[in-house]
């Protein structure tokens, strides 16, 4: 959906002229991990995760909220046992956290962060798509390398495009998020892309 973005990947990773990067190599490379962030931030896996709180409590809040008796609240009773759904991709995507242009899909962002983001209890990133405290996701550092990895294999050679219109293409949640087409829900699990050879990529694979 983003042809310049993609191009703009594709040139740096041209710029490391080896085939089987490592760790440290896929690092190394700035605007690689800002989309990686991005793309994380904005298509959040995990959508929503839930917690039970294992005794009574009052979370505190930011912003105090009436209720429908008109009574102020400054924080929010909690018994044992209340079930409480952290909304991940309603906290990486909201606009009085990350600004007007919240739900974009802008890698730059990263350069220059609202002060917000920094309040968002996540493990890794200024996001909560891998959660935070003792039970965050214990495998974020690989699941980000591995996803660069891919990248890079990817982007270099090849050109993807997407084959239907970006308004056919939604977002289907089980315990993770996949992309499926609007007009056929029936099949599942779609996004259909048109994939071409990179320009100025040699015949023979790789992306050098
Ligand atoms: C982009 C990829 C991934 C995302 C967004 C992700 C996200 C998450 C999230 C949100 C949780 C917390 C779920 C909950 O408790 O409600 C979690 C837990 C966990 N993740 Fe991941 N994960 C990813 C990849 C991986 C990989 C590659 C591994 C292993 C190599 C892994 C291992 C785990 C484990 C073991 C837990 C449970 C931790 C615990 O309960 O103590 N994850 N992950």
């Amino acid at each position: 959906m983003h042809p310049d973005i993609q191009q703009k990947l594709r040139e740096e990773m041209l710029g490391l002229p080896i085939e089987q990067p490592t760790m440290e190599d896929l690092n190394s490379l700035a605007y690689l991990d800002r989309v990686a962030r991005e793309i994380l931030r904005i298509h959040s896996v995990v959508a929503a995760t839930v917690r039970v709180a294992s005794h009574e409590d009052v979370v505190p809040l930011d912003t105090p909220f009436t209720d429908k008796y008109g009574k102020v609240h400054d924080g929010i009773h909690v018994k044992k046992g209340d079930a409480i759904v952290i909304p991940v991709k309603l906290v990486n995507t909201l606009e009085s956290i990350w600004g007007p242009d919240a739900r974009e899909f802008n890698p730059d962002r990263w350069l220059d962060l609202p002060k917000a983001t920094q309040a968002i209890p996540g493990v890794w990133g200024n996001q909560l798509s891998f959660i935070g405290g003792p039970r965050s996701c214990i495998g974020f550092r690989f699941a980000i390398v591995e996803m660069k990895a891919l990248l890079f294999s990817l982007i270099r050679s090849f050109e993807f495009e997407l084959a239907v219109s970006p308004d056919q293409v939604i977002q289907r949640a089980s315990i993770v998020t996949r992309p499926a087409l609007r007009s056929e829900p029936e099949k599942g699990f779609q996004l259909p892309m048109r994939i071409r050879r990179a320009k100025g990529v040699r015949k023979s694979g790789g992306g050098y």
